[in-house]
């Protein structure tokens, strides 16, 4: 006899059976010391990766899908910003801003206010030739709105315009105008949620009329030590905006400032707590979401995570991924 208890736990299996997202790309070479993973292509076709730790780790390949090959360190000597955390940087973010590169990074200890967004720059993106500027002036301190990490560079399209999104796991994300090398007004609130204030990591991309706001909401780190409750791990969302500073809402019209935010990947199959997320115009794939994430067949260590990335369909209006 079939219990209707039975046929409920099989309802509710269904969408872990079938997956909504599709599996990471393929990827080759080292596909770990990937964490907050920033990717930017050169004109000549190389590949240039950034990621938290190792002083912001730099790796190449001739393709997306890799090899990735280790070439060195961005900032050999840490960071000239006073602050602790000054030798272990992170959530690196690469723009090209006319002839230069910009590395936005964060000066931060876990868990703690005190935080400052650097920038070095770059005429080749190679390791060796990067300079600390030192602070963007964005900075935080206890009691601060907001903590100063995980800066990210849009452009307002057909303009000068340029503003850093940023933070926070403290009251949400905020943006600033910046030069793009120095701040440059107030920071304002582009996304909260009061019930659960752990998001960070923007990205803010345009694609269409729109431009999309891309976060990390969850916990992101240290799963083989502390494991969160099921869903409560890294995942990542969206919302969208007519203007590069908001005002953002998700697919239902909610406001990304209470709460809004529709998901874009999370947990399924053997990837876990996918973020650190980027998205990058790719030439040969167009639109593309990478980030890290735990395979659940290597291991739940921050140093197993790896990279993964998926092409994003736009056409709903949307990314799907
Ligand atoms: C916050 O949580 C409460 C209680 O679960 C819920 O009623 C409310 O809608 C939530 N607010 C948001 C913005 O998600
Ligand atoms: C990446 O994986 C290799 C091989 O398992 C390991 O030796 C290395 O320490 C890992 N990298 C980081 C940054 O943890």
């Amino acid at each position: 006899m079939v219990k209707i208890s039975d046929l409920l736990g099989a309802v509710a299996l269904l969408p872990i059976l079938v997956s909504a997202y599709a599996l990471p790309e393929a990827c080759s070479g080292v596909c770990n010391n990937s964490h907050d993973p920033s990717i930017i292509r050169r004109t000549d076709g190389t590949y240039f990766r950034f990621s938290t730790g190792g002083r912001i780790a730099i790796h190449t390949a001739p393709s997306l899908t890799g090899p990735w090959t280790y070439v060195g360190a961005a900032l050999p000597s840490g960071s000239s910003i006073n602050l602790a955390g000054n030798q272990d940087l992170w959530a690196p973010d690469v723009a090209q801003v006319g002839s230069q590169y910009y590395l936005y990074y964060s000066v931060s200890t876990f868990g703690v206010q005190d935080s400052a967004i650097g920038i070095a720059s770059s005429s080749s993106l190679d390791a060796g030739t990067w300079t600390d500027l030192g602070s963007t002036g964005v900075a935080s301190s206890e009691g601060s709105a907001y903590n100063a990490i995980d800066g990210n560079l849009v452009n307002e399209a057909g303009t000068r315009n340029y503003f850093l999104t940023f933070g926070s796991f403290w009251n949400g994300i905020y943006r600033v105008r910046v030069t793009p090398t120095q701040t440059n007004g107030d920071a304002y609130q582009v996304a909260f949620d009061p019930n659960d204030t752990a998001m960070e990591g923007p990205t803010v991309f345009k694609y269409g009329d729109f431009y999309y706001l891309f976060f990390s909401k969850g916990s992101c780190c240290g799963y083989d030590k502390d494991m969160p409750a099921a869903g409560e791990e890294y995942r990542i969302m969206v919302c969208r905006s007519s203007s590069p500073v908001g005002p953002f809402v998700d697919s239902a019209g909610t406001s990304c400032r209470s709460g809004g935010g529709t998901v874009v990947l999370a947990s399924h199959d053997w990837v876990y707590g996918p973020g650190g997320q980027g998205v990058y115009q790719d030439p040969t794939y167009g639109p593309v979401l990478y980030y890290h994430y735990v395979d659940t067949r290597i291991g739940y260590e921050d140093g197993q995570k790896q990279l993964g990335w998926n092409k994003i369909d736009f056409s709903s209006g949307w990314p799907v991924v």
